[in-house]
């Protein structure tokens, strides 16, 4: 590999998942345009969540990634978008109290609209389409128009990535995200369902902490802390044009950033060493997260880090573990300990999602959400017995009453996912799933903590 890089570079490589458009030219119209549209975000704020993500590379904050699998046009409103932000302050406050550390905030929202797919045609009853890559690509429907990959799409996902963003930020300044609010929604949710009974306890230990946080004249009208939040966004960098097309070079440092996005990660599909991804991904600036599945080999894992992070430079490289319930104990400590003997500065992040998908009976995609729970308890064991810190979860969530994914509080069962299925591609926790995956993450946490804590003072004795 040459090491000059430029933000078209990745041009010259082999590149897995590009759709096939049928007029080039009007490719090339739209990337022009696009390139002339203002950044959807700043290099100053992508540098500020590479600090807050190198903290949690040394064990002192958490990260909570979150948001749909694939955002589409047709659920684009403005309470979808609220009510999937409202469940991350909901989880982040959890986590907080549990981690006794700051949670680092990064949506799936803003621009996660390309999927890769496991194959690129799709058979109906023998009829032959291409597959359904994501709004920002073709359409979901079976038929031939609409599964023409149509370059105008980029534009109305840019659209779209920008209205999103706006309203994220005013949610995020605007007093939405008051902390005694958003613990007032999280005691909703804990006297509305049988399940939530099980973390009164948690939350009446927030409550007094509250309590006495005002007591001492520590309220939301004199902390901006206490209403106000960080909150950043992300998607996998999956086409590079668009990406392309938004990279720019900050006035501050004179270096590149993808400025479609804080944070942009390579799927599990398309990290190949050589190949245009990575290519793509090594230049821009910006923290980047990397899918870990269990075809990885630990040696290449180093390899791609170096390529990507050759400065080991703290909270540029995320590292996002989908290994599935049943492999993660065996698969994951191979990785973990590859990664330690290197020396590399990561975060370790657990996506209990992608490696737990199966076919209901009933023919939904579903996951059951005993198997996500099982992975995230895997995850933070594994890490436990290897001394490295388990770092962070990404999950696919919706704030909507969905029935995705089986299990939880409500007891989804495979008979009802029928009832509100609604994803355009994986299924989703819906806000009370996503929640109680907090609460549980968030003992664990404390347990961890307290082990530590432990582990420390009979050491010094
Ligand atoms: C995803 O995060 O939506 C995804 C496709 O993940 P992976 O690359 O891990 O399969
Ligand atoms: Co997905």
């Amino acid at each position: 590999m040459t090491n000059s890089w430029a933000p078209h570079s990745w041009r010259g490589k082999e590149i897995r998942q590009a759709p096939v458009y049928p007029d080039p030219a009007a490719v090339e119209a739209v990337e022009r345009d696009l390139a002339g549209y203002p950044p959807l975000v700043f290099a100053g704020e992508a540098r500020r969540l590479k600090a807050q993500l190198g903290k949690v590379a040394e064990g002192k904050a958490f990260l909570l990634q979150g948001g749909d699998c694939a955002e589409s046009f047709a659920e684009f409103q403005a309470d979808n978008i609220r009510d999937t932000f409202k469940v991350m302050l909901q989880m982040a406050v959890v986590l907080t109290f549990g981690a006794a550390c700051p949670v680092v905030k990064l949506g799936r929202m803003a621009g996660q609209f390309a999927k890769p797919r496991s194959a690129p045609m799709e058979v109906q009853d023998g009829v032959e389409l291409p597959i359904y890559r994501g709004d920002i690509v073709n359409g979901i429907d079976f038929d031939p128009a609409a599964r023409q990959p149509d370059p105008r799409r980029l534009i109305r996902a840019y659209n779209q990535a920008a209205a999103t963003l706006n309203l994220l930020r005013a949610f995020a300044q605007g007093g939405f995200a008051d902390l005694h609010k958003v613990h007032q929604w999280n005691l909703q949710f804990i006297s509305g369902s049988p399940q939530g009974k099980r973390y009164e306890e948690l939350a009446t230990r927030i409550d007094e902490t509250l309590d006495f946080m005002k007591a001492c004249g520590v309220t939301p009208d004199d902390v901006s802390q206490l209403r106000e939040t960080d909150f950043y966004t992300s998607h996998e960098a999956l086409l590079l044009n668009y990406e392309q097309a938004l990279t720019r070079i900050d006035s501050l440092s004179g270096q590149w950033y993808d400025c479609s996005a804080h944070f942009l990660w390579v799927g599990d599909r398309t990290r190949q060493p050589d190949g245009a991804h990575l290519e793509f991904l090594r230049g821009v600036q910006n923290p980047l997260g990397m899918k870990c599945g269990p075809s990885l080999d630990p040696d290449e894992l180093v390899r791609l880090i170096e390529i990507l992070n050759p400065a080991n430079e703290p909270g540029r490289m995320t590292l996002i573990a989908r290994m599935g319930a049943d492999k993660v104990e065996t698969g994951l400590p191979p990785l973990v300990r590859a990664v330690k003997r290197s020396g590399q500065k990561v975060v370790w992040a657990c996506d209990p999602m992608h490696g737990n998908t199966i076919k209901s009976s009933s023919g939904y995609k579903t996951r059951p959400f005993d198997r996500i729970l099982a992975e995230v308890r895997g995850f933070f064991a594994v890490h436990q017995a290897e001394g490295t810190y388990a770092g962070g979860v990404h999950i696919e969530m919706t704030g909507q009453n969905v029935t995705e994914c089986t299990g939880g509080a409500q007891a989804i069962s495979e008979a009802s996912l029928g009832d509100r299925y609604h994803t355009h591609c994986d299924p989703r926790l819906n806000a009370d799933q996503a929640l109680e995956l907090a609460f549980l993450i968030s003992e664990q946490l404390k347990s961890d903590r307290r082990e530590r804590t432990n582990g420390q003072v009979a050491a010094a004795q």
